[in-house]
Order: C-alpha cells, then structure tokens, then sequence
C-alpha cells in the first residue's frame, strides 16, 4: 500500500492507495478514532458490487445503515440532498458519526456536501470506485451538487478524513469510465510530470491491465493533487492549472448538454486544443503540442461528429465559471509537465483554432 498526505494543518488527511484495500477497511476507520454510527452513501450499481461487501465487514464492528442514491448526475441534487438529510435525521446522526462515500464522482460529491453541512459538518471517508474519482474528485475537498442553471454551483470545500484507493474495483469499470479517468491522468501528467507523460506515451495500452503500473499511475497523479491542493486549497490561483482542457471542454460539454460527448472525450479535445493554443500562441514549442496531440490520438480523440458554430462555443466559454472580469483564464502548456495560466490569449487564436478543429 502508497500512502499520500495531504497536508492541511488539523485538515490533513491519507490517501491510501493499493490492491485489496477494501478488505482492510475496518483497520483504516478504526485509525481515525471513535465512531459509533457510520452512514454509507452509494449507487444501485456500486452497491451491489462493493459497498454490500463494505457494509457486511463495517457491521461488525459498527452500526452501519446505508443510503443508496440513483446513478448519474441527476443524484446530484437538492432533492438527492434532501433525501440523504433526512434519513441522517432519522437515524439520529450526530456529529461524532461518519459518513462514507462508496462510489464515482458524483457520489463522493453528493455525498460529500451533505457532510459537509449536515449538523454544520461531520466527518466523513472517500472510497472512489471509479478512475476520474480516485485521481480527481475524491482529492481536495470540493464537495457540490447542481443547480438546474448550472453544474456545481451549489457547493462548499471540505476535506475528507481520508480516501481510500482500492485499484481491484477498478476491474468492473466500464471501458468508457476508464477513458474519461486517463484524460485526467494525461491532464495532470501534462502539467506536472513530464516522466508520468513518457511512461503513458509508452504504456498506455497496458495500464488497465498492469496492476503494478496502474497502482504506480494513480499514485503518481493523487501526489500532484495532493501537491497543488496543499498551495491552493481554495483555487485563488495555482488550483487553475487543474482546469487544463476544461475551458473549451466544459463549453463542449454544455452545448451538448452532457449527453453528446462525455466529461472525458470533452477533456481530451480541450486538451488537444489548449495544446494547440499553447504553441500558436508561441508558449511552447511544436514538439510540445504534437507529443499531446499525438498522446490524446492514442487514447482516442472523439470524431468531429459534432457541430457548434464558433460563435456558441466562444459564447459558452464566456459563461463559463473560468471567465475573470470578462477574460477568459486559458491554462497552457510551457512545455511536458509545466503549465501556466494566461488571460491574454487573443480570441482570433481561440477561434481559429476550434474552427480549424471542427471542420
Ligand atoms: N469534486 C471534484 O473535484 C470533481 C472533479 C472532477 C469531477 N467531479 C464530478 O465527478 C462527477 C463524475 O464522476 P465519475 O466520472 O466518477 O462519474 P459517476 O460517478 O457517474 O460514475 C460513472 C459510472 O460508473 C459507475 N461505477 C462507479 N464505480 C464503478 C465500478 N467500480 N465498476 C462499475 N461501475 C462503476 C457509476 O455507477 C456510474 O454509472 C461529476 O459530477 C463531476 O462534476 C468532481
């Protein structure tokens, strides 16, 4: 087992990263000290495979009741909120009890909101049962749930007491979900590790099925989230970096709204492009751009069977929660795992380089 610590002062917490952890998990709540009532919060699907197992080994030594939500992000909502308040209410929840998320991102995230306001906080654990959630989500405390104008509106930080990262349910995933987490791996290896990205440009086929290199990846990913959360907790700046691809990506995603492409394949063309802004915007060189480019073709660059005009994609992006005082923050690419943060990219640049792409 790796362990990663992400420290926040009295808000520090592990990350603990391994094969069979699940089986371990009593041991790692018993770390955290006394906690009478555990609530675990999951999915129809993650129940059954997982969090039945966790419950069934939690009740042994606590007294466990758990909430099952509906998949997908409609979960994410007041109503979902509202569902889980009251069954905390109900089985008189206090403040010294735990709640544990059993899922993908949108389970750490429901579940990590209602913690984080129920009873003014209480404590709770991440266990990620999807790639984006073990590299992205369940790190960092940003917890939220949608609001119908816009994703992620309603929402607070507040970090967990500890993620645990068991890779074996990783086998269950869905080829699909596995690519929307390797967009976020070759985003942060992109911005922050140049050896991660030369490892995935040579192994990227064999990840999925190399448990020592998957353990190695993941591992490797949650230190530089760790690493930047540390300096930016609240994303005043450095925490921005994170968002590399998500400009374009997000205003794809939006347009399409959120069923034409998913999170992952709208990261990648973000990334393409931000790649492709990077070097016409002379910040990197063209070998910069073209080893990305030619990383994300491998994964699998969504097919142009999308039709935006220009003007709604650069509409989009202006909406978005990225724009500052009217500039559009685009984070670019200096070179293999160093990025900075620009609001000075002219527009003709952006536009000429989404129109070259869709047409
Ligand atoms: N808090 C953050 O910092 C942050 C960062 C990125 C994304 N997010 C949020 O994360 C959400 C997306 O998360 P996601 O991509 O994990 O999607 P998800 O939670 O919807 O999970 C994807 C699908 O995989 C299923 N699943 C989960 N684990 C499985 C397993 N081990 N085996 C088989 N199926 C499994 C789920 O039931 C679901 O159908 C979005 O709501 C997004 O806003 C949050």
């Amino acid at each position: 087992m790796k362990t990663v610590i992400v420290n926040l002062k009295e808000r520090s917490y592990k990350i603990l990263i391994g094969s069979g952890l699940l089986r371990r998990i009593n041991d790692f709540i018993g770390s955290l000290g006394d906690m009478e009532k555990i609530m675990i919060i999951t999915n129809p699907p993650v129940f059954s495979l997982y969090a039945k197992g966790i419950e069934n080994q939690i009740r042994k030594n606590y007294k466990v009741t758990t909430a099952i939500v509906p998949d997908e992000e409609r979960a994410k909502s007041l109503k979902w909120a509202k569902f889980l308040y009251d069954k905390m209410v109900k089985e008189k929840m206090e403040r010294g009890s735990l709640v544990i998320t059993v899922g993908g991102g949108v389970v750490g995230d429901l579940g990590g909101f209602v913690a984080s306001t129920y009873m003014r906080g209480i404590p709770y654990i991440q266990v990620p049962t999807t790639l984006l959630a073990q590299v992205d989500s369940s790190i960092g405390g940003k917890v939220a749930i949608d609001h119908p104008l816009g994703k992620n509106l309603i929402g607070s930080f507040y970090q967990p007491k500890q993620v645990i990262i068991d890779s074996d349910v990783l086998e269950t995933l869905p080829e699909k979900e596995f690519k929307n987490g390797m967009a976020e791996i070759i985003k942060m290896a992109a911005i922050r590790d140049k050896e991660l990205f030369s490892i995935l440009e040579k192994k990227l086929y064999t990840i999925s099925q190399d448990k020592v290199l998957l353990n190695k990846v993941i591992f490797r990913s949650c230190l530089h989230k760790a690493k930047i959360v540390e300096q930016d907790e609240k994303e005043k700046y450095l925490r921005a970096i994170l968002n590399y691809g998500h400009t374009i990506g997000h205003a794809l995603e939006s347009l399409g709204k959120y069923h034409t492409l998913t999170h992952g394949e709208a990261v990648l063309i973000g990334m393409f492009l931000a790649a492709e802004i990077s070097y016409k915007t002379g910040v990197c060189k063209k070998d910069v751009m073209d080893r990305q480019q030619n990383l994300i073709r491998l994964l699998g660059l969504p097919g142009k069977r999308l039709s935006f005009s220009i003007k709604k994609v650069m509409e989009a992006m202006e909406r978005d929660k990225k724009v500052k005082k009217g500039k559009i923050r685009f984070v670019l690419t200096k070179d293999i795992g160093s990025a900075i943060i620009r609001e000075d990219v002219p527009g003709e640049i952006v536009s000429s380089v989404i129109k070259n792409f869709f047409q």
